[in-house]
């Protein structure tokens, strides 16, 4: 994600993600779960910009204007500012360079809410860039890779928003090159999933901590070296998300989904993190575009072709 300059306004766009693969190898101390997860982003944006407009030079503000992509207008749900990740991420960089924050957010809100895209997330780690630039705060990449766990599991990812595995709670990234692109189709049902329900759903696994990361670090490599090979429909078969079965159980509507996938003729289908977006890996670009289609008439919910990548 890069910030840029376009006339006194500072602009970013903030990519969704989708989990290609996400294991959960245990409960922590902290209440948080161990991950091991591989994340892309994929070409659905919200947009940020940032004017210097204000009443004072301590004082920040957020406008947040929601547009729906496709799908019916129920997927909207109330936003309210005040209790916006956006304002939430630039108090915090304020207050950590030891500045008020001042000037006015506008966050066009295009990505679906509440659906496992990680939206929310993209748009927090897109305000400490911006505000990093527009305020010439300076803070170092490690700085803000701080704040961005502060504010949230996935936030450290967004601050590059390339093809990551991430372990610990999200916020040890290794980054990946060499990817192939993918096309998709994404169903965000008209209904979302609260994150901390879909883990409070998750059954407890009776495999030890260290058997599970060592298998999880075999099927992951496995879906690494077939998406490097280009072998996408391998690929898919090693594609799982272990908060699926959970998702399910709270929204059994996740499983009819993934059904209508299938039978399209995608590679391969998931849900993307907690849900309750479900993913469908299409051959090309165009069955993505057809099968986005033919799924938009069947009332499933918002249905967009997309690509991973920015
Ligand atoms: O960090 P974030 O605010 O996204 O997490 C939301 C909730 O999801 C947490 O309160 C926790 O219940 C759950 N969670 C978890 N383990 C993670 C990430 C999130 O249990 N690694």
């Amino acid at each position: 994600m890069v910030p840029r300059k376009v006339g006194t306004a500072w602009e970013v766009a903030a990519p969704a993600k989708l989990n290609l693969y996400l294991e959960v190898l245990g409960q922590r101390t902290d209440g948080f779960h161990e991950l091991e997860t591989l994340m892309v982003p994929v070409r659905i944006y919200d947009q940020l910009r940032w004017t210097p407009e204000s009443r004072s030079r301590s004082h920040c503000s957020l406008s947040i204007d929601l547009q729906v992509l496709s799908g019916p207008a129920d997927n909207l749900l109330p936003l309210d500012p005040a209790d916006n990740l956006v304002l939430r991420a630039a108090h915090l960089l304020a207050t950590r360079a030891g500045i008020p924050p001042w000037g006015h957010f506008h966050l066009t809100k295009r990505i679906p809410l509440q659906a496992g895209l990680g939206g929310g997330s993209s748009d927090a780690a897109a305000t400490l860039l911006l505000a990093n630039e527009c305020w010439q705060t300076r803070l170092s990449r490690a700085e803000l890779a701080e704040l961005a766990t502060e504010l949230g599991s996935d936030v450290p990812y967004f601050l590059n928003a390339g093809a990551a595995v991430c372990r610990g709670r999200g916020e040890l990234i290794e980054s990946l090159a060499g990817l192939p692109r993918l096309h998709v189709v994404v169903v965000k049902p008209t209904f979302g999933l609260s994150t901390p329900e879909v883990f409070r759903e998750l059954a407890e696994s009776s495999a030890p901590t260290e058997i599970r990361r060592k298998t999880s670090s075999e099927q992951l490599a496995r879906l690494l070296a077939a998406l490097r090979a280009g072998s996408i429909s391998t690929a898919c078969g090693w594609m799982t998300n272990r908060l699926e079965a959970a998702a399910s159980r709270l929204a059994p509507e996740i499983l009819r989904i993934k059904a209508a996938l299938a039978q399209e003729g995608c590679w391969g289908q998931f849900m993307t993190g907690s849900g309750s977006t479900v993913v469908g890996i299409a051959r090309s670009a165009t069955q993505a575009r057809r099968t986005a289609r033919l799924l938009s008439a069947q009332n499933l919910g918002t249905v967009l072709a997309a690509a991973s990548g920015w």
